[in-house]
């Protein structure tokens, strides 16, 4: 199986690919990620998600290397594991790049740790199964909140994932794709691992970022597409009856595209069926992204 791991430039193999346990990454959750993936062989967008990556560091006042350094360390991973040079048919990538404090003392000063580790991992991407986008998915409104944005900022991609698996937890635990958070006040914010949508009279809209979300960089695809169609587009308050009462939903995300919600929990939206706003972005999206890895 095609595939490898970059740590701090040792490239090897998944199996072998280690940190040391006095990784604050490992201690303290204390890193920031990235997760693109490839289109014929390019990384979709990767230069968004270097700039979501620094964005990301300095709010947890983290020194990255520079993008062209953390370009180069995808680059040879993929290149690795088989990657690249890519053929007609061979499998996409999936990325995962990981920047952590580093190792250091067990304590929280930031100064012990005088390095950061960079870890690259590609393996194959496997995407959700036809029937997602064909039938639509069943999501979970669950009872955890999105963290607030005084207690751990969502706008940090961190890799301090615990809020993201406990709300997971319970979808998985009612046979979900997704689970769906409110934050504080009740509102809904985003899912576990990606960006919600409505479509409500032919309006297409997200919650805004101070619901307290991370700003996939698909959404703002996604919303600059709605643009370029002439589909009218806003970010706005969503809550559980507004999702509940919308023609059409949608979820969208790197690894997943945009996957149609046709049902949360024992709720249908709109007639049950993956709806025509949400196909149109679907197949709008597919034609740019594969008209920009052949360009
Ligand atoms: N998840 N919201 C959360 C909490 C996420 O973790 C993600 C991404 C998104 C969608 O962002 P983007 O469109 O930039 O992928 C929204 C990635 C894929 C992951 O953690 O696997």
């Amino acid at each position: 199986m095609p595939g490898a791991v970059y740590v701090n430039g040792r490239i090897v193999s998944e199996g072998d690919a280690v940190v040391p346990v006095l990784d604050h990454g490992f201690l303290f959750g204390e890193g920031v990620y990235e997760v693109c993936c490839t289109y014929g062989g390019r990384p979709f967008l990767l230069d968004r998600h270097l700039a979501r990556l620094r964005r990301s560091a300095a709010l947890i006042a983290l020194d990255v290397p520079p993008d062209a350094e953390l370009a180069e360390a995808v680059a040879a991973t993929l290149r690795a594991g088989g990657f690249l040079p890519w053929r007609d048919g061979a499998p996409e990538a999936y990325v995962r790049l990981i920047v952590t404090r580093g190792v250091g003392e067990i304590t929280y000063d930031p100064a012990s740790c005088p390095a950061p580790t960079v870890v690259v991992i590609a393996r194959p991407h496997t995407p959700p199964p036809p029937e997602a986008y064909e039938r639509g998915v069943r999501v979970a409104l669950v009872d955890v909140e999105r963290n607030r944005k005084a207690a751990l900022n969502p706008l940090i991609k961190s890799n301090n994932l615990l809020n993201n698996a406990l709300a997971m937890q319970q979808a998985i635990a009612r046979g979900a794709f997704e689970a769906v958070m409110r934050n504080y006040t009740g509102r809904i914010a985003e899912c576990s691992q990606s960006n919600l949508f409505v479509v409500r009279n032919g309006v297409v809209s997200t919650p805004p970022l101070d619901a307290g979300l991370l700003p996939g960089i698909t959404r703002a695809f996604v919303l600059e597409l709605c643009l370029e169609l002439g589909i009218p587009a806003a970010e706005n308050d969503l809550d559980v009856d507004g999702l509940l009462g919308a023609d059409e939903a949608f979820l969208t995300s790197t690894t997943r595209e945009i996957v149609p919600i046709v049902q949360v929990d024992d709720a249908p939206i709109g007639d049950g069926r993956p709806g025509p706003v949400t196909a149109r972005l679907l197949e709008a999206f597919r034609a740019r992204v594969h008209a920009r890895a052949e360009a």
